[in-house]
């Protein structure tokens, strides 16, 4: 089967709890019960590629543990391919430790185990990264790793950089790059000085990138398109959000489909809005991700 979208990137298990607000330093608070759900950026942008739609194969790190085989039959319930899915012995897969208050707003530690022993060799030779027509990248693996499935991407290469990562990011990486998605902090922080808090300052910091074109997400107001010589501001629908862990990742997904449709990026912008809107109405990073037809029903029900 050829494959649309290769992921490059971490799986996590979710371990979740509901609270009032988030706890400040130093504070305590009692919150729900905990949920442990299937997580993670880079499955989670698998995941929500394949209920989309696409074809999909997943490459990344899990333990030799309960935790992987959780992860890994998720993956494959979900249609995802998992052959590039590898087993790290003695390390324990990914978790990510996530507070959601009543907002829908959360707070996310990630512990990152076998997602940082993602090397550059696990990615240089394997064929659904080179064959994809698009792949996409997140930043909870090593910044090293990202920039190898970069260079052995054939089709669109899309970067979500998203922890923004705390070390300086390569030149040649941004330059690999076909669309960079960072949402607002993420690009205060990789640009390292300035606000990006309105649509000239959006485009003026995105313009410093090498990459053709960025797509910076706004949550609750939608996104901002900065290609060729204008920024292009997409309203997201009013809603009143359950959860908005994932959106982003569905987000990703959905652009990256779209691109994949032969959409411009104007118009899978504005389906990506409309995904990641639709993921936050419901609970949980995985459990959110919805179908095209599950998409429309949850906007028409709100
Ligand atoms: O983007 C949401 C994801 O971030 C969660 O599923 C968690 O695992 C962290 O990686």
């Amino acid at each position: 089967m050829s494959i649309d979208i290769a992921v490059v990137g971490s799986c996590n298990v979710d371990l979740v709890v509901n609270v009032d607000s988030i706890p400040t330093v130093g504070q305590t608070v009692l919150g729900g019960d905990l949920r442990r759900i299937p997580g993670g950026k880079g499955a989670n942008q698998a995941v929500a590629a394949s209920r989309l739609g696409k074809s999909v194969a997943m490459i990344g790190r899990i333990g030799d543990d309960e935790n992987g085989k959780f992860l890994q039959a998720n993956l494959e319930e979900n249609d995802v391919n998992t052959e590039f899915l590898f087993t790290t012995p003695l390390i324990p897969t990914g978790v990510a430790l996530i507070s959601v208050q009543h907002d829908g707003d959360n707070a996310i530690v990630v512990s990152p185990g076998a997602n940082s022993e993602l090397s550059p060799e696990d990615v240089v030779n394997v064929p659904p990264i080179a064959e994809a027509q698009v792949l996409l990248l997140q930043a909870e693996i090593p910044i090293e790793t990202v920039l190898a499935a970069a260079q052995t991407a054939e089709g669109t290469v899309i970067w979500n950089p998203a922890p923004a990562p705390n070390e300086s990011v390569p030149l040649e990486l941004l330059d690999l790059v076909d669309v960079l998605v960072p949402n607002q902090q993420e690009l205060e922080l990789l640009i390292g000085n300035g606000s990006a808090d309105n649509l000239e300052s959006i485009f003026a910091m995105a313009k410093t990138f090498p990459c053709s074109s960025t797509i910076v997400t706004l949550g609750a107001q939608g996104a901002v398109v900065v290609a060729s010589n204008e920024a292009v501001h997409i309203p997201a629908p009013e809603i009143s959000p359950v959860d908005t862990t994932a959106a982003g990742d569905s987000f990703c997904a959905a652009l990256a489909g779209s691109l994949v449709e032969g959409k411009d990026l104007v118009e899978a912008t504005q389906w990506a809005v409309q995904v990641g809107a639709a993921t936050t109405l419901i609970a949980g990073a995985q459990p959110s991700l919805p179908t095209s037809s599950e998409v429309l029903q949850r906007l028409e029900d709100r």
